[in-house]
């Protein structure tokens, strides 16, 4: 089946089983492996991309659900330029990863969250990542690259 979608402002015309996931179109056929996958099952949230501005587990989405959508995933973050996003260099600046497997999902749920609430505070910030899964950092040096980012794009 084909499926006409944008990923980060550039279309895309692919030719897909009906059953293949929005995260593997993503991966394996546009090359763009930023987009991780963890559990398969939209528990860790490591896959999550933005379809039409939303939140959405790509491991859950099939690739011809997408027909005629906008999909943002971790690979538009950085300007063209290479510069990082705000929220690219809190992650850093605070330690909000260590392997960064969950990092694209982190990034791309907290990029949803400030659009929506410019100023949340840590127990908003905490809940609204709250379905995102780290084996690592103990959540708090995310928590607190989600503010500093806030901050940052919101002065
Ligand atoms: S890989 Fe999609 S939610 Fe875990
Ligand atoms: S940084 Fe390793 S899973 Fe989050």
């Amino acid at each position: 089946m084909r499926a006409e979608f944008s990923v980060n402002g550039t279309r895309y015309d692919v030719d897909v089983e009906p059953r293949r996931t929005l995260a593997d179109a993503l991966r394996e056929d546009l090359g763009l492996t930023g987009t991780h996958l963890g559990c398969e099952h939209g528990v860790c949230g490591a896959c999550t991309v933005l379809v039409d501005g939303e939140p959405v587990r790509a491991c859950l989405m099939l690739a011809v659900q997408a027909d005629g959508c906008s999909v943002s995933t971790v690979e538009g973050l950085a300007a063209d330029d290479g510069t990082l996003h705000p929220l690219q260099e809190a992650f850093c600046a605070k330690h909000g990863l260590q392997c960064g497997f969950c990092t694209p999902g982190m990034l791309m749920t907290a990029l949803d969250l400030l659009d929506r609430e410019p100023a949340p505070c840590r127990e908003r910030i905490r809940e609204e990542m709250s379905g995102n899964i780290c084996r690592c950092t103990g959540y708090v040096g995310i928590v607190d690259a989600v503010e500093a980012a806030a901050q940052e794009l919101n002065p």
